[in-house]
């Protein structure tokens, strides 16, 4: 049964969306997720919301189990969803308060459970890691975030060295964060449109003189943004379009996939 069409994954500073939420402890066979899903309305839709940090932060970055979340939501009956999350600016352009709705990320990150794949033939098409369609309505929805750009997507829990910020800014990429991988790949092999909300936090250590970034600027940043993000996703909520025939599931059309979508 579907409980929920789709999802908010919440990031640093952000635990909590829905009014009058039903919590749902959903076991999955890669273990627990952060923490139990809400499970709401927003303008007439059914939402889950799960907050990928725990709803009191006790999953840094590299400690996410994002094979449970990714799987937990897809069980719930998921099919777009949106992820908000807090980001470092790698260029001038892109100040603090900045949403972004990037088009591609860079995968920095090693050591994470990033497939649901074990066994076979079964490579997922990632040329595009972002829904365009949720992408677009988010855009559409919130006429002061800004289209495009590209995540790299560090291991952490450290922020970058000057030297490695500088080198990401180099490549050309604007932005940079510690969750949107696995995440997004994730959730395009469970079949989901799947959306970053960036909310810029800070400008990187190649871009700062002085001592670089620090977690304390990165929450306030966020902290002082909240609703406003809260408000951009509801907005873009009430405008998602049917996700039925988009590629982000029909890329599996004619595969034998060979692990279980729930
Ligand atoms: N999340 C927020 N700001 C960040 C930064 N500067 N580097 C990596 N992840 C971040």
């Amino acid at each position: 049964m579907t409980e929920a069409d789709i999802a908010v994954i919440g990031g640093s500073g952000f635990y909590s969306f829905l009014e009058d939420a039903e919590e749902r402890h959903v076991p999955t066979p890669y273990g627990d997720p952060s923490g139990p899903v809400a499970l709401g309305t927003v303008a007439g839709r059914r939402v889950a919301f799960l907050p990928r940090h725990g709803a009191h932060h006790a999953f840094p970055p590299h400690r996410i189990n994002y094979r449970a979340n990714a799987w937990a939501l897809r069980s719930l009956g998921v099919r777009q969803v949106l992820a908000p999350c807090a980001v470092g600016s790698l260029t001038p352009d892109l100040g603090p308060g900045t949403v972004v709705v990037p088009d591609q990320l860079v995968d920095r990150t090693h050591g994470r459970a990033a497939t649901f794949v074990e066994t076979g033939a079964c490579h997922v098409p990632f040329a595009d890691p972002y829904c365009p369609r949720v992408s677009d309505a988010v855009l559409q929805a919130s006429p002061d975030a800004t289209r495009g750009g590209t995540m790299v997507v560090v291991e952490g829990p450290r922020f970058s060295t000057r030297a490695e910020s500088q080198h990401y800014a180099a490549q050309g990429w604007s932005l940079v964060n510690m969750t949107g991988h696995p995440e997004a790949v994730l959730a395009r092999e469970m079949q989901q449109c799947y959306a970053a909300v960036a909310l810029v936090t800070d400008l990187d250590a190649g871009l700062e003189s002085g001592s670089g970034v620090s977690q304390d600027e990165v929450f306030a940043l966020f902290a002082a943004n909240l609703e406003r993000l809260r408000g951009m996703l509801a907005d873009a909520i009430a405008t998602l379009p049917d996700p039925d025939g988009c590629t982000c599931a029909t890329w599996a059309d004619g595969i034998e996939l060979t692990y279980e979508v729930p």
